[in-house]
């Protein structure tokens, strides 16, 4: 019990101020949201998402809540030029239509591999024309890029400490 409630005090002392401090944009999740649905409508990258909410959305972001607030940028690092990758699209063609080179595009979307072969049809890319990317999480190998189940169509028990997955 005692340990539960330093625990509960650290994670409100580290994850809270730092998330409150740093973000410039959010996004409430309604019902049928996925994180690729969202970023597509926010202009925010898959990857920046992703990294936005490390500790709020697992890897495959299969636990979306209704209602949960998504940090979709922060300052000096948000990107709001975007590209979701179409049928048949490659980053050449994706570069050219951007003004970018690949250089550029991996910089700011680092989960696409060297050749260019792991785009998916409904990622988001940021296809600005200077590094914004947000630094990689500490700790962070890389960041899973999220696959598409919904937000559930209702909100679940609210018996876990938002946020904090550490405990
Ligand atoms: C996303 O970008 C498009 C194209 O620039 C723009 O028309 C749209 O208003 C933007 N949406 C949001 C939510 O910023
Ligand atoms: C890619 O574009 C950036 C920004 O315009 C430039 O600095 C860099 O030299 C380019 N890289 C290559 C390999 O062309």
């Amino acid at each position: 019990m005692f340990s539960q409630v330093i625990a509960v005090a650290l994670c409100a002392l580290i994850a809270q101020p730092a998330m409150a401090a740093k973000c410039t944009r959010t996004y409430t999740v309604k019902e049928g949201d996925y994180c690729d649905s969202i970023s597509a409508a926010q202009n925010v990258s898959t990857y920046q998402l992703a990294v936005n909410n490390v500790n709020h959305i697992n890897a495959d972001c299969s636990d979306l809540e209704v209602g949960q607030v998504l940090c979709l940028g922060t300052q000096g690092h948000d990107c709001q030029t975007t590209h979701v990758v179409g049928a048949g699209d490659t980053c050449d063609g994706i570069d050219s239509a951007a003004g970018v080179n690949i250089t550029l595009l991996v910089a700011n979307n680092p989960q696409i591999n060297e050749q260019c072969s792991n785009i998916y049809i409904g990622e988001v890319l940021c296809t600005a024309t200077t590094v914004i990317v947000p630094p990689a999480p500490s700790g962070a190998k890389s960041v899973s890029i999220p696959s598409s189940t919904p937000a559930p169509s209702s909100n679940g028990d609210d018996e876990n400490i938002p946020y904090c997955d550490e405990l």
